[in-house]
């Protein structure tokens, strides 16, 4: 008997990018990979922190289009755990992913991630890379710029998104839709055209930052001070505490050292640039 495999390979994204909230999202050069083998048994092998049952998020990607019973998952990531980074969007992406190329099923892959995830920003960065804005199952994506790179503040303490998301107030003043509508076209405006002062005017945010912040106040007292440490800017990331620094391509050392020394001791200090390329998967 042949045992298929497959090897998925996707990436880390960081969601909302200051004023795209649920809307904006940008995949980041870290990586889930997920070997799915066919071997007449179910079972997860991994070193990581996560489930070795069906309620892993690989698993449960795959479950969504054919039964595991019979397939082993062989899971890596250089993935944070501790939220903000997309790691569940990667999780489901490469377990449907896998089972959607192993049985040649045409689905809609960003639908199904989409709907395991509960939102589709991270998943369409997961799924296409590069900068994606989404509202429903309706995604633009484009190329990041040159020059411009991304450094993540990663605190240890972790924050749930289903915690962040109460934290989210039903309606919200007139005023600050509009101004996060004129910073989002701001943002995409300096991104398309590779113009950074005008990104760094863009990343201003009314809808979710601000009645997130008490659930994680030293990465908001750290992002307002991005300018001062040579950042073009800074946003939270996703649903937090992971706080995404701008950076252009010659200041990024600096920023990384100043954030080092900032963070000693509660958040760990990361490169992380903007990745091109969206989800991947290979027959073995
Ligand atoms: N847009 C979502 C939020 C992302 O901010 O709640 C969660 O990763």
């Amino acid at each position: 008997m042949t045992h298929r495999r497959r090897l998925v390979r996707v990436p880390a994204s960081s969601a909302n990018l200051g004023p795209g909230f649920d809307a904006f999202a940008a995949a980041l050069a870290l990586h889930v990979e997920v070997e799915v083998i066919e071997s007449g048994r179910f079972g997860v092998d991994t070193k990581l922190d996560i489930a070795r049952d069906r309620r892993n998020l690989c698993v449960r990607g795959f479950a969504r289009l054919h039964p595991p019973d019979s397939f082993t998952f062989r899971i890596g990531s250089t993935i944070p755990l501790s939220g903000g980074l997309g790691s569940s969007a990667a999780a489901y992406t490469a377990g449907v992913l896998a089972a959607a190329h192993m049985f040649e099923l045409q689905e809609d892959l960003l639908g199904h991630v989409a709907e395991l995830e509960g939102h589709p920003d991270n998943a369409a960065a997961a799924l296409l890379g590069g900068f994606v804005i989404v509202t429903g199952g309706d995604v633009a994506r484009f190329e990041p710029p040159d020059g411009l790179e991304a450094v993540i503040v990663v605190p240890r303490i972790a924050v749930r998104t289903a915690v962040a998301r109460k934290a989210l107030p039903a309606t919200v003043p007139i005023a600050d839709a509009s101004a996060n509508v004129a910073h989002g076209a701001m943002l995409t405006l300096g991104l398309s055209t590779g113009d950074f002062a005008l990104i760094g005017r863009g990343l201003q945010d009314r809808l979710h930052q601000p009645y997130r912040a008490h659930l994680f106040p030293r990465s908001m007292a750290l992002l307002q001070r991005a300018s001062r440490l040579g950042a073009i800017g800074a946003t939270i990331s996703g649903a937090g505490p992971t706080v995404l620094f701008w950076t252009q391509v010659d200041a990024t050392g600096a920023v990384v050292a100043k954030l080092r020394r900032e963070c000693d001791g509660w958040a760990d200090v990361l490169r992380a640039p903007f990745e091109p390329q969206g989800a991947d998967v290979r027959e073995l």
